[in-house]
């Protein structure tokens, strides 16, 4: 049977983070993630990293403020002041280990402006900052000897006796199925956007680590909190980045009105996301957007420049929507872009599940709250992903393996076997179609009582729909079918999470807009929402929100 010390389930930011932090403690260390670890999605990542540098006259807690300010008051501020304090550190040591940031004029490293904050303390590469990390970060994980499970498919977690001492996974090459100990298992999986149709994300962003995490017993925190990104692009809803409002592009509606100077006069297309994409969908909805978009304008900085600094997101947008930004508006809308709860986790990534671990995208810490600001993800990767590794490997020294055995893969197999036995009915792909388009309807920029309780209906009927599903390849060499069947169930659990979080939370507040309840409750809502799993459906329970120094304020942009 393998064996590790530290099991890491994501091999995306979060999940290299913490196997370097781990292996550096002596441990042994491995990875495992359905696809090559240069191809997670932290791949995606655009526009930059946070840091506060106190030699650039900036100080954390001036980013811990736009950071608690940017997550209405939702996010837990001693995880956050963790998160602003750690953050130089961080960036600085992904330079040293040879990313090769964008400099200034001076030559020191550059900043950008991103939305949400009063300083431009973006680090960055030009606009795929989130690739360059990842290349360094793996070829760092390889100098250090961790091993990588490279397309393997993590099918459970194994709990006994309230504690997480290994996995059930399938190597996607052969279908094998094997057991797997660990004495500390670390989930940093990602996020869930494809819930969501259309959404940012890559396609492999299903939502397993939660889903996993939460059948194991850990609770699923602030899942309400759904963040729509203001720049996506028209039709296939393909990232394009907020660095191009920080480097100075504007949005304007189809009468040529630069309109965020109307809804946020002092920081404009440069409020947080949640605010900039509420006044997109309220310009689209009364009739001043064009074919469901507005317009980004980059017209003015010119060819140079774009190039230099934003030349991935100039392809993006040539290849994708045949519009060239030097020289037309690009159309956009409001798109799925990140979920800012999870799996619920501490400043060290202990998950309520003794062994369990959770990091990054996965988690809930919860260091966004009700809404994320721009490149503060790239950053809660690094210093959560360091942390929860270093606490897991000084776990891991510290106590044997449970007793685990093959028979633990035994349900797996029979659900592997019940999918492939069945001769006929619908294939997953209209299903977790339907699914992402009930959940951007129902649970998307606005929500409403009544359009929510028609999203729960709509989820219980997909869900009715996959008990039944059709696998049709019945063969096990790289079984794509079966694994996005696989993942389908992911998805929904998901989809229901959020559902019954978003019922749950009787105001507006960050991404949680109901247009029935207009009005932040501080009295009453300044409280985390918990969801667990139960026998056949799930409690909600709540957890307060940790507020040190910042008071709650009117939220202004
Ligand atoms: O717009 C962007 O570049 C995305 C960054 C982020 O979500 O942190």
């Amino acid at each position: 049977m393998i064996e590790h010390d530290v099991l890491i389930i994501g091999a995306g930011l979060a999940g290299m983070r913490a196997a370097l932090a781990a292996k550096q403690e002596g441990v042994d260390v491995a990875v495992v993630s359905k696809v090559h670890p240069v191809r997670s999605h932290s791949n995606a990542a655009q526009g930059g990293i946070n840091a506060a540098l106190t030699d650039r006259g900036d100080d954390w807690r001036d980013h811990a403020y736009d950071t608690i300010k940017g997550s209405d008051y939702l996010g837990d501020q001693d995880a956050i002041s963790i998160m602003c304090k750690e953050a130089g550190d961080e960036v600085i040591a992904m330079e040293h280990m040879g990313a090769i940031f964008n400099r200034d004029e001076e030559g020191r490293l550059g900043t950008r402006s991103f939305g949400g904050q009063r300083q431009a303390r973006t680090f960055f590469v030009a606009d795929f900052t989130g690739q360059a990390l990842l290349h360094v970060l793996y070829e760092q994980i390889m100098k250090a000897g961790a091993r990588v499970y490279e397309e393997w498919f993590v099918l459970s977690l194994i709990v006994k006796d309230g504690r997480c001492g290994g996995v059930v996974m399938m190597d996607i090459r052969t279908g094998k199925i094997e057991v797997v100990k660990a004495k500390a298992v670390i989930l940093a999986a990602g996020g869930l956007g494809r819930v969501f149709e259309p959404s940012t994300n890559a396609l492999i962003c299903t939502g397993d680590g939660m889903s996993l995490g939460y059948r194991a017993g850990a609770s699923l925190m602030d899942m309400e909190m759904v963040q729509y990104h203001p720049t996506t692009l028209k039709g296939s809803g393909v990232l394009i980045s907020e660095a191009a409002r920080g480097e100075g592009a504007y949005l304007l509606n189809s009468e040529n009105e630069r309109f965020m100077l109307r809804y946020a006069p002092e920081f404009k297309e440069l409020a947080s996301r949640d605010v900039v994409s509420r006044c997109e969908q309220t310009e689209i909805d009364e009739g001043r957007g064009i074919d469901g978009c507005v317009l980004l304008d980059l017209r003015h900085l010119g060819e140079k420049y774009i190039s230099e600094r934003l030349s991935q997101i100039r392809e993006l947008a040539m290849d994708f929507a045949n519009v060239d930004m030097v020289t037309d508006p690009v159309p956009i809308m409001p798109g799925m872009h990140y979920q800012m709860g999870g799996v619920q986790a501490n400043i060290d990534g202990e998950t309520k599940v003794p062994g369990l671990y959770a990091a990054g995208e996965v988690a809930c810490v919860s260091v966004h709250g009700g809404n994320r600001l721009g490149a503060n993800s790239l950053l809660d990767t690094l210093v959560f992903g360091r942390r929860s590794g270093l606490h897991a490997s000084e776990l891991s020294k510290k106590i044997g393996h449970i007793n685990i055995n093959e028979n633990d893969a035994q349900s797996d197999k029979e659900n592997i076997q019940r999918l492939l036995d069945n001769d006929k009915g619908e294939s997953f792909g209209q299903i977790r179609l339907d699914m992402g388009t009930a959940m951007k309807e129902h649970f998307g920029v606005f929500r409403e009582e009544n359009s929510m309780a028609k999203g729960v209906e709509k989820i219980q009927a997909v869900k009715k729909r996959a008990e039944n599903v059709y696998v049709a390849d019945k063969t096990s060499t790289f079984n794509t079918n079966l694994l996005f069947t696989l993942e389908l169930g992911f998805m929904i659990e998901c989809a229901e999470t959020i559902a019954a979080s978003a019922i749950d939370r009787k105001e507006s507040r960050g991404a949680h807009t109901r247009t029935d309840m207009p009005d932040r409750d501080d009295k009453n809502w300044i409280k985390h929402i918990l969801v667990n799993k139960n026998e056949d459906s799930h409690e909600i329970s709540y957890k307060d929100v940790v507020i040190t120094e910042w008071e709650p304020q009117i939220r202004q942009y």
